[in-house]
């Protein structure tokens, strides 16, 4: 062949790769509302940035017919290029092409992905949409699986991974996802699940479709799988860009900072009357912490899962931060499992990436009952106090009203390490909440009185001198356990002016010896 042929042969190798299935299954995943993985990653990348690897490879299977099945790429889609002028790898499943099925080869494409994106130290990205481990390959295609689980593993605290489902995904398969940071889905067209509603019905009788088994809404609201959903591809590729923007490309970068106009100086008022007069009465913590960080940069993560805790990035003087909070307006703002393993996992995320912490807290304690307790509150709860003590980032807290018990230990306290921690002057910290309090201390006095008019006054009286002795923010700061009390309009300046200081903080565990890893409760 002449150098002109094979040019040409090249060009038509690239159509047919740019082709993937055929054109038939390209239309049959447009009508269903899904782009194809090369229109995900030009959709998601900075335009003109995106470099194909392995455009070439295909499967060396045979039988069940599959050694006439042979498609350029294999299936999937992989290569790197920039979102918002930072390096990103990315690979993404091509369904059009056996179902995205993943078999030696393409799993080989992803591993390769994987490895440079780990020694190159930028975030990697996972777009899933296939039908799972490919079966005319056997055992290649678990050891795939395998490969790919372990480099998850191996990249796990270095680079930011990032899986989106865009389509099927089930069986061993989701595993690849579950061992990543963040899930997203997207609503109606992804679902994820370990077994399908067939089997689910041949093993235990129950009816149920995919989309109530493994649909985006049930992990975003119930299993506390997908950390965000958008409403199609596109937006959930937008959800990605935004992700990335508040993280560092590998655990040795602080996250990008971002030049913000909203003064840091910026008091403001109406933090003031923000709490209501009645203690026991419930407000939305978001309107806290929007009104703190910089205007606009609030991005909630989870928000519909496990509500009675708020996790989420913003940034403060255009320093990005890692946001904690109870949450008040839902369940009291108590801990209970799911919120638990949603602070926790966070808090583990933002220690690898070097995102400062900052707490807010208004917790009357740790959920009670048989459920809770039954279910391991204890075992989840711990999480919490490990994930804290561990993290060595700048960790700041603003006592805002309840910091009973455990939980207040639990909530970035002094004790577990925080660098910086002020109360407002609503701050009730202490070992319960007066009613218990009471209670218990005066048991035998409250018993004895018999007139009802008699036993009120009574208990009003202790109420009120339980109230003033214990909870309040005052023993604490006494003992040095917080370092201010503040007013809540001063909340964003006093934090901005501890973070520009405790932002080089460098820790250094000397009086812990050497050891290989801890034991994290799970
Ligand atoms: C080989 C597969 C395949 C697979 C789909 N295809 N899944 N080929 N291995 N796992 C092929 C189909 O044969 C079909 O080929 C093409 O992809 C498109 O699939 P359709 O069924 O026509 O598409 P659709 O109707 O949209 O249904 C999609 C689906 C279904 C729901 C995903 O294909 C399905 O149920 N597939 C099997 C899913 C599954 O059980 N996978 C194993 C899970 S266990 P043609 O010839 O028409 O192009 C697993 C273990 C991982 O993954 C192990 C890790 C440890």
């Amino acid at each position: 062949m002449g150098k002109e042929d094979l040019y040409k042969l090249l060009l038509s190798k690239r159509e047919e790769a740019m082709l993937g299935g055929g054109k038939e299954a390209i239309d049959k995943q447009h009508k269903e509302g899904k782009m194809t993985a090369r229109e995900r990653i030009e959709y998601l990348m900075d335009p003109g940035s995106f470099t194909e690897i392995d455009m070439f490879v295909t499967h060396r299977a045979t039988g069940f017919g599959i050694e006439k099945r042979i498609g350029l790429g294999d299936g999937v889609v992989a290569g790197f290029g920039k979102v918002g002028g930072r390096p990103i790898f990315i690979a993404a499943q091509d369904f059009t092409f056996l179902g995205g099925s993943l078999g030696e080869k393409q799993a080989e494409k992803i591993v390769k992905t994987m490895r440079t994106a780990l020694s190159v130290g930028a975030p990697m990205i996972f777009l899933n949409d296939s039908g799972g481990a490919r079966i005319q390959e056997g055992v290649d295609s678990l050891k795939g699986y395998g490969d790919i689980f372990y480099m998850n593993v191996m990249s796990s605290g270095v680079i930011p991974q990032i899986a989106a489902i865009m389509g099927p995904c089930a069986g061993g398969a989701v595993y690849s996802p579950a061992l990543m940071d963040f899930i997203l889905m997207t609503q109606r067209t992804s679902y994820m699940f370990i077994t399908g509603p067939r089997v689910v019905k041949a093993a235990l009788g129950e009816e149920v479709d995919e989309l109530s088994l493994g649909g985006a809404e049930v992990h975003s609201t119930k299993s506390g799988i997908a950390s965000l959903v958008g409403k199609d591809d596109k937006e959930t590729l937008d959800l990605i860009r935004r992700l990335l923007s508040y993280i560092p490309s590998n655990n040795t970068e602080e996250p990008p900072y971002v030049k913000t106009d909203d003064p840091v100086e910026r008091a403001d008022p109406e933090l003031d009357s923000i709490l209501p007069d009645d203690p026991d009465k419930p407000y939305d913590v978001k309107e806290v912490i929007t009104r703190v960080v910089d205007a606009g940069s609030f991005f909630e993560i989870f928000p519909h899962w496990a509500q009675n805790a708020v996790v989420g990035f913003a940034r403060l003087g255009g320093r990005v931060v890692g946001i904690i909070a109870n949450q008040p307006n839902y369940m009291a703002g108590s801990l209970d499992i799911d919120s638990s393993d949603k602070i926790a996992r966070f808090v583990r995320f933002l220690d690898s990436f070097n995102i400062p912490i900052i707490t807010f807290v208004d917790v009357p304690g740790f959920m009670p009952g048989t459920a809770q307790e039954h279910g391991g509150i204890i075992r989840h709860g711990a999480k919490i106090l490990f994930a804290y003590s561990e993290a060595t980032v700048p960790k700041l807290t603003v006592i805002l009203r309840k910091a009973y018990g455990g939980a207040y230990i639990a909530m970035s306290s002094r004790h577990l390490g925080a660098d910086y921690v002020v109360s407002w002057p609503t701050a009730e910290i202490a070992v319960m909440g007066p009613a218990g309090a009471v209670e218990i201390l005066y048991r035998k006095e409250i018993s004895a009185i018999t007139d009802p008019e008699e036993r009120k006054k009574f208990v009003e009286k202790v109420t009120e001198e339980y109230k003033e002795k214990l909870a309040t923010p005052y023993m604490a700061a006494a003992r040095g356990y917080i370092d201010d009390v503040i007013l809540p309009r001063e909340t964003r300046n006093k934090l901005f002016k501890a973070l520009e200081i405790i932002s080089t903080k460098r820790e250094i565990r000397i009086r812990t010896p050497p050891k290989k890893h801890a034991n994290m409760p799970v």
